[in-house]
Protein backbone atom coordinates (compact mmCIF):
# COMPACT_ATOMS: atom_id res chain seq x y z
CA UNK A 1 0.00 0.00 0.00
CA UNK A 2 0.80 3.60 -0.11
CA UNK A 3 0.26 5.14 3.03
CA UNK A 4 -0.11 9.03 3.63
CA UNK A 5 0.62 9.85 7.65
CA UNK A 6 -0.67 13.35 7.88
CA UNK A 7 1.80 14.79 11.25
CA UNK A 8 4.05 12.25 9.55
CA UNK A 9 7.26 14.19 10.56
CA UNK A 10 6.04 14.05 14.23
CA UNK A 11 6.79 11.76 17.13
CA UNK A 12 4.36 9.17 16.57
CA UNK A 13 4.32 9.23 12.82
CA UNK A 14 7.86 8.94 12.28
CA UNK A 15 8.14 6.10 14.13
CA UNK A 16 4.96 4.70 12.40
CA UNK A 17 6.44 5.47 8.59
CA UNK A 18 9.63 3.72 9.72
CA UNK A 19 7.33 0.43 10.82
CA UNK A 20 5.30 0.71 7.26
CA UNK A 21 8.63 1.28 5.39
CA UNK A 22 10.03 -1.99 6.98
CA UNK A 23 7.30 -3.76 6.16
CA UNK A 24 7.16 -3.36 2.69
CA UNK A 25 4.53 0.13 2.33
CA UNK A 26 5.08 3.01 0.37
CA UNK A 27 5.19 6.09 2.49
CA UNK A 28 4.16 9.88 1.59
CA UNK A 29 4.11 12.26 5.01
CA UNK A 30 2.26 15.48 4.76
CA UNK A 31 3.09 17.72 7.97
CA UNK A 32 3.43 21.84 8.54
CA UNK A 33 6.06 21.37 10.95
CA UNK A 34 3.92 23.09 13.42
CA UNK A 35 5.74 20.87 16.06
CA UNK A 36 8.36 19.20 14.53
CA UNK A 37 11.64 18.79 12.51
CA UNK A 38 11.90 18.16 8.41
CA UNK A 39 15.08 16.29 9.84
CA UNK A 40 12.77 13.53 11.17
CA UNK A 41 12.56 13.01 7.17
CA UNK A 42 16.38 12.37 7.27
CA UNK A 43 16.06 10.26 10.40
CA UNK A 44 13.33 8.35 9.04
CA UNK A 45 15.33 7.52 5.67
CA UNK A 46 18.42 6.86 7.46
CA UNK A 47 16.51 4.36 10.03
CA UNK A 48 14.70 2.60 7.01
CA UNK A 49 17.22 2.69 3.91
CA UNK A 50 14.49 3.38 1.79
CA UNK A 51 12.81 6.54 0.45
CA UNK A 52 10.17 8.52 1.45
CA UNK A 53 8.53 11.53 0.05
CA UNK A 54 7.54 14.71 2.55
CA UNK A 55 5.37 17.37 1.26
CA UNK A 56 5.61 20.45 3.69
CA UNK A 57 1.80 21.64 4.02
CA UNK A 58 -1.28 21.86 6.23
CA UNK A 59 -4.20 19.60 6.33
CA UNK A 60 -6.43 23.10 6.54
CA UNK A 61 -5.48 23.44 2.93
CA UNK A 62 -7.35 21.79 0.79
CA UNK A 63 -5.37 22.77 -2.59
CA UNK A 64 -2.40 21.25 -0.56
CA UNK A 65 -4.13 18.37 0.00
CA UNK A 66 -5.78 17.76 -3.37
CA UNK A 67 -1.93 18.33 -4.39
CA UNK A 68 -0.99 15.58 -2.22
CA UNK A 69 -3.29 12.90 -3.74
CA UNK A 70 -3.07 14.24 -7.52
CA UNK A 71 0.37 13.49 -7.27
CA UNK A 72 0.32 10.38 -5.31
CA UNK A 73 -1.39 7.20 -5.59
CA UNK A 74 -2.63 7.36 -1.82
CA UNK A 75 -4.46 3.82 -1.08
CA UNK A 76 -5.19 4.39 3.12
CA UNK A 77 -4.11 8.03 5.12
CA UNK A 78 -3.16 7.81 9.27
CA UNK A 79 -4.33 10.82 10.75
CA UNK A 80 -1.93 12.05 13.50
CA UNK A 81 -1.96 16.04 12.72
CA UNK A 82 -3.19 17.52 15.44
CA UNK A 83 -2.30 20.22 17.82
CA UNK A 84 -1.61 18.32 21.12
CA UNK A 85 -1.03 20.00 24.44
CA UNK A 86 -3.61 19.90 26.82
CA UNK A 87 -2.52 22.95 28.93
CA UNK A 88 -2.14 25.21 25.82
CA UNK A 89 -5.72 23.70 24.33
CA UNK A 90 -7.43 25.44 27.56
CA UNK A 91 -5.95 28.92 26.80
CA UNK A 92 -6.35 28.31 22.75
CA UNK A 93 -9.57 26.62 22.02
CA UNK A 94 -10.39 28.16 18.90
CA UNK A 95 -6.84 27.01 17.34
CA UNK A 96 -7.48 23.77 18.85
CA UNK A 97 -10.52 23.34 16.52
CA UNK A 98 -9.34 24.64 13.79
CA UNK A 99 -6.36 22.23 13.23
CA UNK A 100 -8.05 19.29 15.06
CA UNK A 101 -11.47 19.50 14.05
CA UNK A 102 -11.86 21.53 10.75
CA UNK A 103 -8.72 20.25 9.81
CA UNK A 104 -9.64 16.69 9.94
CA UNK A 105 -13.14 17.49 7.99
CA UNK A 106 -11.60 19.08 5.80
CA UNK A 107 -8.99 15.90 5.43
CA UNK A 108 -11.71 13.51 5.22
CA UNK A 109 -13.79 15.91 2.53
CA UNK A 110 -10.77 15.86 0.16
CA UNK A 111 -9.80 12.35 0.55
CA UNK A 112 -13.76 11.22 -0.07
CA UNK A 113 -13.11 13.47 -3.36
CA UNK A 114 -10.29 11.42 -4.12
CA UNK A 115 -11.96 8.62 -3.66
CA UNK A 116 -9.43 7.02 -0.39
CA UNK A 117 -11.56 6.01 2.08
CA UNK A 118 -9.52 4.16 4.24
CA UNK A 119 -8.38 6.01 7.46
CA UNK A 120 -6.58 5.01 10.91
CA UNK A 121 -7.53 7.95 13.50
CA UNK A 122 -5.09 8.87 15.88
CA UNK A 123 -7.58 9.44 19.27
CA UNK A 124 -6.39 9.64 22.79
CA UNK A 125 -6.56 7.84 26.59
CA UNK A 126 -7.78 11.72 27.34
CA UNK A 127 -11.55 11.24 25.60
CA UNK A 128 -12.30 9.06 29.04
CA UNK A 129 -11.80 12.20 31.61
CA UNK A 130 -11.98 10.65 34.96
CA UNK A 131 -12.69 6.91 34.54
CA UNK A 132 -15.02 5.54 36.81
CA UNK A 133 -13.01 1.96 36.79
CA UNK A 134 -10.08 1.18 35.87
CA UNK A 135 -8.84 -0.75 33.64
CA UNK A 136 -10.68 1.52 30.99
CA UNK A 137 -12.47 -0.82 28.27
CA UNK A 138 -13.43 0.86 24.89
CA UNK A 139 -17.54 0.66 26.29
CA UNK A 140 -16.18 3.00 29.20
CA UNK A 141 -18.27 6.43 28.77
CA UNK A 142 -16.14 9.52 27.18
CA UNK A 143 -16.27 12.39 29.30
CA UNK A 144 -13.52 14.75 27.50
CA UNK A 145 -12.05 17.02 30.46
CA UNK A 146 -10.15 19.68 27.68
CA UNK A 147 -10.86 21.56 24.44
CA UNK A 148 -8.05 19.08 23.62
CA UNK A 149 -10.01 15.97 24.30
CA UNK A 150 -13.11 17.63 23.03
CA UNK A 151 -11.65 17.98 19.96
CA UNK A 152 -10.44 14.23 19.44
CA UNK A 153 -14.22 13.17 20.56
CA UNK A 154 -16.03 15.24 18.03
CA UNK A 155 -13.87 13.66 15.22
CA UNK A 156 -14.59 10.41 16.50
CA UNK A 157 -18.10 11.61 15.98
CA UNK A 158 -17.85 13.17 12.32
CA UNK A 159 -16.17 9.72 11.67
CA UNK A 160 -19.19 7.94 12.33
CA UNK A 161 -21.38 10.16 10.58
CA UNK A 162 -19.39 9.56 7.96
CA UNK A 163 -19.25 6.25 7.48
CA UNK A 164 -23.19 5.99 8.07
CA UNK A 165 -23.96 8.28 5.37
CA UNK A 166 -21.10 6.28 3.19
CA UNK A 167 -20.66 2.98 4.32
CA UNK A 168 -17.68 2.87 1.84
CA UNK A 169 -15.50 3.77 4.47
CA UNK A 170 -13.36 1.71 6.38
CA UNK A 171 -12.12 4.03 9.74
CA UNK A 172 -10.07 2.45 12.61
CA UNK A 173 -10.60 5.24 15.95
CA UNK A 174 -6.73 4.30 17.96
CA UNK A 175 -7.09 5.68 21.34
CA UNK A 176 -3.39 5.84 22.32
CA UNK A 177 -2.37 6.12 26.23
CA UNK A 178 0.62 7.42 27.31
CA UNK A 179 3.19 7.01 24.02
CA UNK A 180 6.70 7.23 25.55
CA UNK A 181 10.54 5.85 24.28
CA UNK A 182 12.30 6.53 21.16
CA UNK A 183 13.34 4.49 18.41
CA UNK A 184 15.86 1.56 19.75
CA UNK A 185 18.67 2.74 16.89
CA UNK A 186 18.62 6.21 18.67
CA UNK A 187 17.86 7.93 15.58
CA UNK A 188 14.17 9.38 16.32
CA UNK A 189 12.62 10.68 19.18
CA UNK A 190 10.08 12.74 20.65
CA UNK A 191 11.62 16.51 20.43
CA UNK A 192 9.33 18.42 22.78
CA UNK A 193 9.97 22.31 22.61
CA UNK A 194 10.64 24.45 25.64
CA UNK A 195 9.71 23.02 28.80
CA UNK A 196 7.84 19.56 28.41
CA UNK A 197 4.97 19.00 29.49
CA UNK A 198 5.03 15.30 29.76
CA UNK A 199 7.14 12.57 32.72
CA UNK A 200 9.37 10.90 30.32
CA UNK A 201 11.02 13.64 28.37
CA UNK A 202 11.51 15.94 31.27
CA UNK A 203 12.70 13.11 33.12
CA UNK A 204 15.19 12.71 30.52
CA UNK A 205 16.59 16.16 30.91
CA UNK A 206 16.56 16.30 34.32
CA UNK A 207 18.81 13.06 33.84
CA UNK A 208 21.33 15.42 31.13
CA UNK A 209 21.57 17.95 33.30
CA UNK A 210 19.58 20.45 31.11
CA UNK A 211 16.76 20.30 34.46
CA UNK A 212 17.72 20.79 37.88
CA UNK A 213 15.08 18.19 39.19
CA UNK A 214 11.64 16.94 38.62
CA UNK A 215 8.14 18.26 40.39
CA UNK A 216 6.28 15.25 41.11
CA UNK A 217 2.94 16.24 40.90
CA UNK A 218 1.24 15.10 44.51
CA UNK A 219 2.04 11.95 46.26
CA UNK A 220 -1.32 11.43 48.02
CA UNK A 221 -3.30 9.63 45.45
CA UNK A 222 -4.90 6.34 46.18
CA UNK A 223 -2.17 4.26 44.36
CA UNK A 224 1.03 2.14 45.61
CA UNK A 225 3.29 4.94 46.35
CA UNK A 226 0.43 7.82 45.97
CA UNK A 227 1.52 9.04 42.63
CA UNK A 228 -0.55 8.92 39.62
CA UNK A 229 -0.46 5.46 37.78
CA UNK A 230 -0.54 5.69 33.81
CA UNK A 231 0.07 3.28 30.93
CA UNK A 232 3.50 3.87 29.18
CA UNK A 233 4.22 2.67 26.14
CA UNK A 234 6.61 2.18 23.80
CA UNK A 235 6.46 4.17 20.53
CA UNK A 236 7.69 1.43 18.69
CA UNK A 237 4.54 -0.70 19.78
CA UNK A 238 2.50 2.20 19.42
CA UNK A 239 3.61 2.34 15.86
CA UNK A 240 2.82 -1.62 15.21
CA UNK A 241 -0.53 -1.04 16.25
CA UNK A 242 -1.05 1.40 13.10
CA UNK A 243 -0.41 -1.37 11.11
CA UNK A 244 -2.68 -3.84 13.36
CA UNK A 245 -5.13 -1.55 12.67
CA UNK A 246 -4.75 -0.89 8.80
CA UNK A 247 -4.57 -4.71 8.07
CA UNK A 248 -8.22 -5.07 10.38
CA UNK A 249 -9.87 -2.39 8.55
CA UNK A 250 -8.97 -4.06 5.20
CA UNK A 251 -11.00 -7.18 6.48
CA UNK A 252 -13.17 -5.67 8.42
CA UNK A 253 -15.02 -2.65 6.81
CA UNK A 254 -16.86 -0.28 9.35
CA UNK A 255 -15.91 1.62 12.30
CA UNK A 256 -13.70 0.14 14.79
CA UNK A 257 -12.47 1.56 18.55
CA UNK A 258 -9.51 -0.13 20.17
CA UNK A 259 -7.70 1.36 23.01
CA UNK A 260 -3.94 1.16 22.30
CA UNK A 261 -1.73 0.56 25.71
CA UNK A 262 -0.01 -2.12 27.36
CA UNK A 263 -2.97 -2.76 30.02
CA UNK A 264 -0.01 -2.39 32.54
CA UNK A 265 0.15 1.02 34.98
CA UNK A 266 3.33 2.48 36.71
CA UNK A 267 3.22 5.34 39.22
CA UNK A 268 5.54 8.27 38.43
CA UNK A 269 8.39 7.51 41.18
CA UNK A 270 8.57 3.45 39.47
CA UNK A 271 9.30 5.54 36.27
CA UNK A 272 11.53 7.65 37.80
CA UNK A 273 13.43 4.91 39.39
CA UNK A 274 13.73 3.00 35.94
CA UNK A 275 15.11 5.48 34.23
CA UNK A 276 17.77 6.37 37.74
CA UNK A 277 18.81 2.58 36.91
CA UNK A 278 19.13 2.67 33.17
CA UNK A 279 21.14 6.02 33.00
CA UNK A 280 23.22 5.44 36.48
CA UNK A 281 22.51 8.49 38.06
CA UNK A 282 20.46 9.80 40.41
CA UNK A 283 17.63 12.40 39.48
CA UNK A 284 16.12 14.98 41.85
CA UNK A 285 13.02 15.05 42.47
CA UNK A 286 10.41 17.09 45.07
CA UNK A 287 6.65 16.50 45.88
CA UNK A 288 4.59 19.12 44.49
CA UNK A 289 1.03 20.13 44.74
CA UNK A 290 -1.21 17.91 41.91
CA UNK A 291 -1.40 19.39 38.49
CA UNK A 292 -5.31 20.27 38.19
CA UNK A 293 -6.99 17.80 35.70
CA UNK A 294 -4.44 14.51 36.74
CA UNK A 295 -6.63 11.66 37.34
CA UNK A 296 -5.25 8.84 39.54
CA UNK A 297 -4.77 5.84 37.52
CA UNK A 298 -5.30 5.39 33.91
CA UNK A 299 -4.67 2.20 32.07
CA UNK A 300 -6.10 0.35 29.66
CA UNK A 301 -7.94 -2.72 28.95
CA UNK A 302 -6.31 -3.60 25.92
CA UNK A 303 -8.13 -7.00 25.22
CA UNK A 304 -10.36 -6.08 22.54
CA UNK A 305 -6.80 -5.09 20.27
CA UNK A 306 -5.22 -8.25 21.05
CA UNK A 307 -7.75 -10.42 19.89
CA UNK A 308 -9.38 -8.24 16.75
CA UNK A 309 -6.04 -6.47 16.09
CA UNK A 310 -3.52 -9.77 17.07
CA UNK A 311 -1.80 -6.70 18.76
CA UNK A 312 0.44 -6.70 21.85
CA UNK A 313 2.95 -4.20 23.16
CA UNK A 314 6.32 -6.02 23.60
CA UNK A 315 8.61 -3.62 25.20
CA UNK A 316 8.72 -2.81 29.02
CA UNK A 317 9.39 -0.02 31.29
CA UNK A 318 13.02 -1.01 31.00
CA UNK A 319 13.51 -0.76 27.34
CA UNK A 320 11.13 2.56 26.90
CA UNK A 321 14.32 4.41 29.35
CA UNK A 322 16.38 2.56 27.68
CA UNK A 323 15.66 3.45 24.36
CA UNK A 324 14.21 7.04 25.80
CA UNK A 325 18.09 7.64 27.54
CA UNK A 326 19.95 6.92 23.91
CA UNK A 327 18.12 9.08 22.30
CA UNK A 328 18.45 11.79 24.76
CA UNK A 329 22.05 11.38 25.29
CA UNK A 330 22.83 11.15 21.42
CA UNK A 331 20.31 13.70 20.63
CA UNK A 332 20.89 16.61 23.69
CA UNK A 333 18.73 19.17 21.74
CA UNK A 334 16.51 16.85 19.84
CA UNK A 335 16.67 17.34 16.06
CA UNK A 336 18.46 20.36 17.05
CA UNK A 337 17.37 24.01 16.15
CA UNK A 338 14.79 23.40 13.09
CA UNK A 339 11.55 24.24 14.51
CA UNK A 340 11.41 27.52 12.45
CA UNK A 341 8.30 27.81 10.42
CA UNK A 342 9.96 28.67 7.01
CA UNK A 343 12.83 25.92 7.62
CA UNK A 344 13.17 23.65 5.05
CA UNK A 345 15.95 21.26 6.43
CA UNK A 346 16.29 18.17 5.11
CA UNK A 347 13.14 18.46 2.04
CA UNK A 348 14.63 16.81 -1.02
CA UNK A 349 14.13 15.70 -4.97
CA UNK A 350 10.15 15.64 -5.38
CA UNK A 351 9.15 17.48 -2.11
CA UNK A 352 10.25 20.99 -3.82
CA UNK A 353 7.03 21.44 -5.55
CA UNK A 354 4.74 21.10 -2.69
CA UNK A 355 7.42 22.41 -0.22
CA UNK A 356 6.98 26.11 -2.62
CA UNK A 357 3.35 25.28 -3.22
CA UNK A 358 2.73 25.32 1.40
CA UNK A 359 5.36 28.06 1.90
CA UNK A 360 2.71 30.40 0.17
CA UNK A 361 0.32 29.56 2.92
CA UNK A 362 -0.39 31.46 6.12
CA UNK A 363 2.17 29.31 8.61
CA UNK A 364 -0.45 27.77 11.66
P1 LIG B 1 3.49 15.64 17.40
O1 LIG B 1 3.18 17.05 17.74
O2 LIG B 1 4.89 15.19 17.52
O3 LIG B 1 2.94 15.28 15.94
C1 LIG B 1 1.86 15.96 15.35
C2 LIG B 1 2.34 16.49 14.02
O4 LIG B 1 1.26 17.17 13.37
C3 LIG B 1 3.48 17.49 14.17
O5 LIG B 1 4.56 17.06 13.36
C4 LIG B 1 2.91 18.79 13.66
O6 LIG B 1 3.87 19.59 13.01
C5 LIG B 1 1.82 18.31 12.72
N1 LIG B 1 0.74 19.27 12.50
C6 LIG B 1 0.10 20.02 13.43
N2 LIG B 1 -0.84 20.78 12.83
C7 LIG B 1 -0.80 20.48 11.50
C8 LIG B 1 -1.53 20.94 10.38
N3 LIG B 1 -2.48 21.88 10.50
N4 LIG B 1 -1.23 20.42 9.17
C9 LIG B 1 -0.25 19.50 9.03
N5 LIG B 1 0.47 19.04 10.06
C10 LIG B 1 0.20 19.53 11.29
O7 LIG B 1 2.54 14.72 18.33
P2 LIG B 1 2.52 13.15 18.49
O8 LIG B 1 2.80 12.85 19.93
O9 LIG B 1 3.30 12.49 17.43
O10 LIG B 1 0.97 12.90 18.29
C11 LIG B 1 0.43 12.41 17.06
C12 LIG B 1 -1.07 12.24 17.23
O11 LIG B 1 -1.32 11.34 18.31
C13 LIG B 1 -1.81 13.52 17.57
O12 LIG B 1 -3.03 13.50 16.87
C14 LIG B 1 -2.05 13.41 19.06
O13 LIG B 1 -3.21 14.13 19.43
C15 LIG B 1 -2.24 11.92 19.21
N6 LIG B 1 -1.92 11.41 20.56
C16 LIG B 1 -0.65 11.49 21.07
C17 LIG B 1 -0.37 10.94 22.32
C18 LIG B 1 1.01 10.96 22.90
O14 LIG B 1 1.21 10.34 23.98
N7 LIG B 1 2.00 11.58 22.26
C19 LIG B 1 -1.38 10.35 23.07
C20 LIG B 1 -2.66 10.31 22.54
C21 LIG B 1 -2.93 10.81 21.26
C1 LIG C 1 -1.01 13.78 29.09
C2 LIG C 1 -2.30 14.30 28.55
C3 LIG C 1 -2.89 13.32 27.56
C4 LIG C 1 -1.91 13.01 26.45
C5 LIG C 1 -0.59 12.55 27.06
C6 LIG C 1 0.42 12.48 25.96
C7 LIG C 1 -3.20 15.59 30.42
C8 LIG C 1 -4.30 15.71 31.42
N1 LIG C 1 -3.22 14.53 29.63
O1 LIG C 1 -1.29 12.60 29.80
O2 LIG C 1 -4.03 13.89 26.97
O3 LIG C 1 -2.43 12.01 25.64
O4 LIG C 1 -0.12 13.50 28.03
O5 LIG C 1 1.61 12.00 26.40
O6 LIG C 1 -2.36 16.45 30.34
N2 LIG C 1 3.97 14.11 36.10
C9 LIG C 1 4.75 14.59 37.12
N3 LIG C 1 5.66 15.56 36.83
C10 LIG C 1 5.82 16.08 35.57
C11 LIG C 1 5.02 15.57 34.52
C12 LIG C 1 4.09 14.60 34.82
O7 LIG C 1 4.64 14.17 38.27
O8 LIG C 1 6.66 16.98 35.38
C13 LIG C 1 3.02 13.02 36.37
C14 LIG C 1 1.56 13.37 36.09
O9 LIG C 1 0.95 13.94 37.23
C15 LIG C 1 1.00 11.99 35.73
C16 LIG C 1 2.17 11.27 35.06
O10 LIG C 1 3.34 11.96 35.51
O11 LIG C 1 0.65 11.28 36.90
C17 LIG C 1 2.12 11.29 33.54
O12 LIG C 1 1.96 12.65 33.12
P1 LIG C 1 2.09 13.04 31.57
O13 LIG C 1 3.32 12.45 30.99
O14 LIG C 1 1.95 14.52 31.47
O15 LIG C 1 0.88 12.29 30.87
P2 LIG C 1 -0.68 12.37 31.20
O16 LIG C 1 -1.01 13.49 32.09
O17 LIG C 1 -1.12 11.02 31.61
Amino acid sequence: MRVLLTGGTGYIGSHTAVELLAAGHDVVLLDNLANSSARAVSAIRKVSGREVSFIRGDIRDGNSLDGVFQTHAVDAVIHLAALKAVGESVAKPDAYNDTNVTGSRRLVERMAAHGVTTLVFSSTAAVYGDPASTPITEACPASPQSPYARTKREVEELLRDLHRADPRWRISILRYFNAVGAHPSGQLGEDPRGVPDNLLPYIAQVAAGRRERLDVFGDGYPTRDGTGVRDYLHVVDLARGHLAALDYIRRSPGVALHNLGTGRGHTVLEVLHAFEAVCERTIPYRITARRPGDVAVSCADVSRAREELGWTATHDLQKICEDLWLWQSSHPDGYGDDHSPTSTLGVSGNDSASSQRAKRMPSS
